[in-house]
């Protein structure tokens, strides 16, 4: 058990479970990464999700050899263990996905309300085809229809930390994944 802040949080995935399961999304990753380099003789862009998603996205792209494209965009929707409803994402000025297959690596869909918003504003922008990877879903806490193309981990709608994922701030750096404690 481990305290962060006000709340205590149990082990829930470790870190052996996650590296396995990564190795098995790689395999789908490497296949997204040769077609695409078939099909468009253009390299995958891999955008990763400030900040929750960097240690699963730097994991990700690692077992992948061939050439890919690497970019980050931060969006912000949760305050401390809820989502505030609404999604704004930081988009910079040079940020250019037209004509390209983006691949977006999440760390966890919940209401579904984030990854909707970003992929409709990526087609917005041009992108061509838009895949998702997210490590964790949260499926029964769906408010806003959205189906990931890749899951790592179907899990219950329960508040979770570690491997990236924080609460208010804490967390992030812990590698395996813990719950929230209901006790
Ligand atoms: P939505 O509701 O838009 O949420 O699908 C996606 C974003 O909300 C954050 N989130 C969490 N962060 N533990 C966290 O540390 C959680 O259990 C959790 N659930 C959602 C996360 O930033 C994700 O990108
Ligand atoms: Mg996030």
């Amino acid at each position: 058990m481990i305290t962060l802040h006000d709340k205590s949080f149990v082990p829930f995935i470790s870190a052996t479970e996650i590296a396995t399961r990564v190795e098995e999304l790689a395999a789908h990753f490497d296949a997204l990464v040769s077609s695409n380099l078939q099909e468009r003789n253009q390299p995958l862009l891999v955008l990763g999700i400030l900040r929750g998603a960097v240690i699963f996205h730097s994991d990700l792209i690692r077992t992948c050899t061939a050439n890919i494209e690497v970019e980050y965009l931060r969006t912000h929707s949760y305050k401390g263990l809820k989502s505030t409803g609404k999604v704004s994402i930081d988009v910079p000025p040079s940020f250019d996905v037209k004509d390209r297959h983006v691949v977006i690596v999440e760390d966890i869909v919940d209401s579904g309300l984030t990854l909707k918003t970003l992929v409709d504003l990526l087609l917005t922008k041009g992108a061509t085809k838009v895949t998702t990877i997210v490590l964790l879903d949260k499926k029964d806490a769906r408010t806003t229809p959205f189906t990931p193309t890749l899951v790592g981990f179907d899990i219950p709608d329960l508040f979770v930390v570690g491997y990236g994922l924080d609460y208010n701030g804490l967390g992030r750096n812990l590698p395996s994944i813990y719950q929230l404690s209901e006790l």
